[in-house]
């Protein structure tokens, strides 16, 4: 029997072409998204112009840009399912991001917390972008009409505004945009630094033995498992007790991850070993996990080709629908059709 199509729900997210992703982002986030793909129309694109509001090196920007998205390409992100693009690829968010900057208040822009601590931080270069980097936010989000907006804790804050906006436009001009929900995604394995098991593993631009790269070499991955932190007491067993345990409690969940083991499982068959032969044996499972990963992300990188045809198509699907969404604002707000 036929069964009734439903249009799928809409999901978009952004993500900012800064570091390289980590064993964290990929076993806590991005391996949900893949799962994602068949039940949401998903959009995901690489916030390159976000980046801009602090300084890079250009050559640099340009290639982490391509590099985060052969990455998640690589980590089973199928460019056929989802919409994968680079944010200036798409000319319509710089435009109504200015549109938009235009009912975004002085009062609400000054509120936002980010904008708050980024500019303690950098207190050099707090430039226009870095105040009204939420309307772009905004125009990002809701051109492609979204249902949900997965985002985390940080950027909460910034959906609220895009709803607060996207509502004083449809307000004044009738339904426009529809009203997106922010969405908190199911978290996989929630993955720690392997220093220091109370801070989460970051992407960030510090090289850091505690921090798994997608694109680390194998010796590397297994250099760091090694010196991860365990914790000091006099049994050394492998037992999953997070409060008292927690470098143990992180390796655990890891090795949980990439297995498909229960915590049960893992210390059966561990029991009468210490953490001389459980530490590499979490390495070696990592390794065999990001192997397949790394090398498509590098067969991706100096395939020039594949990855121009990549961003464009993408490229071309997000413009389809981000055009559609940007004629009606440009009618509504006055200005001359092209
Ligand atoms: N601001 C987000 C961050 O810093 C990135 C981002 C830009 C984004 N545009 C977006 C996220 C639109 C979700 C939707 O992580």
């Amino acid at each position: 029997m036929d069964t009734p199509i439903e249009k799928k729900k809409v999901m978009l997210s952004g993500i900012k072409p800064t570091g390289d992703l980590t064993l964290g982002s990929y076993l806590g986030a991005v391996k949900n998204w893949v799962e994602r793909a068949d039940l949401y129309d998903n959009y995901y694109f690489m916030a390159d112009l976000h980046a801009l509001t602090t300084r890079n090196n250009p050559a640099d920007l340009r290639r982490r840009t391509l590099e985060q998205l052969a990455q998640y390409v690589a980590c089973g992100l199928d460019p056929q399912k989802n919409v994968l693009f680079i944010q200036s690829h798409v000319p319509a968010h710089a435009e109504l991001g200015w549109i938009l900057n235009c009912y975004t208040m002085f009062g609400e822009l000054s509120r936002m917390t980010q904008f708050k601590d980024k500019s303690a931080k950098n207190a050099d270069n707090i430039n226009g972008g870095l105040f009204t980097y939420p309307a772009l936010m905004a125009a990002d989000i809701l051109l492609y009409q979204p249902d949900y907006v997965p985002v985390g804790e940080d950027q909460k804050q910034h959906v609220e505004l895009t709803r607060d906006v996207a509502n004083r436009f449809n307000n004044l001009y009738g339904e426009t945009f529809r009203m997106p929900e922010p969405f908190i995604p199911k978290v996989g394995a929630r993955v720690m630094d392997l220093l220091d098991p109370h801070s989460k593993m970051s992407k960030s631009d510090e090289v850091g033995n505690g921090r798994v790269c997608l694109m680390d070499d194998p010796a590397d991955i297994m250099r760091k498992f090694k010196r991860a932190v365990t914790d000091c007491d006099c049994t050394c067993c492998i037992r999953y007790a997070p409060e008292e345990k927690p470098g143990v409690a992180n390796l655990m969940s890891i090795y949980a991850a990439v297995t498909g083991k229960s915590f049960a499982e893992i210390e059966a068959e561990f029991e009468g070993k210490g953490y001389g032969a459980f530490k590499p044996a979490v390495g070696e499972a990592v390794v065999e996990t990001l192997r397949p990963i790394r090398e498509e992300a590098q067969r991706i990188m100096k395939d020039k080709g594949y990855l121009e045809a990549l961003c464009r198509e993408g490229a071309e699907r997000a413009s389809y629908v981000a055009e559609k969404t940007l004629r009606k604002v440009r009618k509504k707000v006055g200005l001359v059709a092209k």
